[in-house]
């Protein structure tokens, strides 16, 4: 269904029935990418997940807002930026991603936590706003 209103899925990803999707041609998902249930995907703006990209549950993709600079126009200052999260990242459950971040590959966005920046490869984050945890550490299991 969200393939016949534009969105990009691979047929490797997996989208949960009860993730919302403001806007199916605003979303591409590559191979192994996955939105957990509920998450919401306010896409105004492209939001892509690449590779292996996990998004769980009750997280919130918010790729659209009003300038607090510009309340008074007509259009209430709106401003769409687009959100990417890259191969390998974790965006853990009931976080929030503002809209232009890139979560870099690999990255670990903690449970909660407020991601207004970009966020680097291979890092781990928290808290509101997030802020740089530790690196993360890849053992063989
Ligand atoms: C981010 C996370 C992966 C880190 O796990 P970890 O590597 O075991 O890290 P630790 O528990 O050792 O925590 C390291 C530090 O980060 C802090 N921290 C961990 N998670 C945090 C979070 N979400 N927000 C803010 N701080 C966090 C810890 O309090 C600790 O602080 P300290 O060094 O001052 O004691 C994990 O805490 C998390 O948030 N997981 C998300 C779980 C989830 O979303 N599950 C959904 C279903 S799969």
């Amino acid at each position: 269904m969200l393939r016949a209103f534009g969105a990009k899925i691979h047929f490797g990803a997996h989208v949960y029935s009860s993730v919302k999707i403001w806007a199916p041609w605003n979303l591409k998902m590559e191979k192994g990418s996955c939105l957990g249930p509920h998450v919401i995907c306010y896409n105004q703006a492209l939001v892509t997940l690449n590779e292996n990209a996990i998004v769980s549950q009750y997280a919130y993709l918010c790729s659209a807002g009003h300038s607090a600079n510009r309340l008074i126009s007509a259009s209430f200052g709106l401003i769409v930026s687009t959100i990417t999260i890259d191969k390998n990242a974790w965006v853990g459950t009931r976080a929030y991603i503002n809209m232009g971040v890139e979560i870099g590959e690999g990255a670990v966005v903690g449970a909660t936590a407020s991601v207004f920046k970009d966020v680097e490869p291979w890092t781990v984050v928290g808290g509101n706003p997030a802020k740089f945890i530790k690196r993360r550490k890849l053992k063989d299991d």
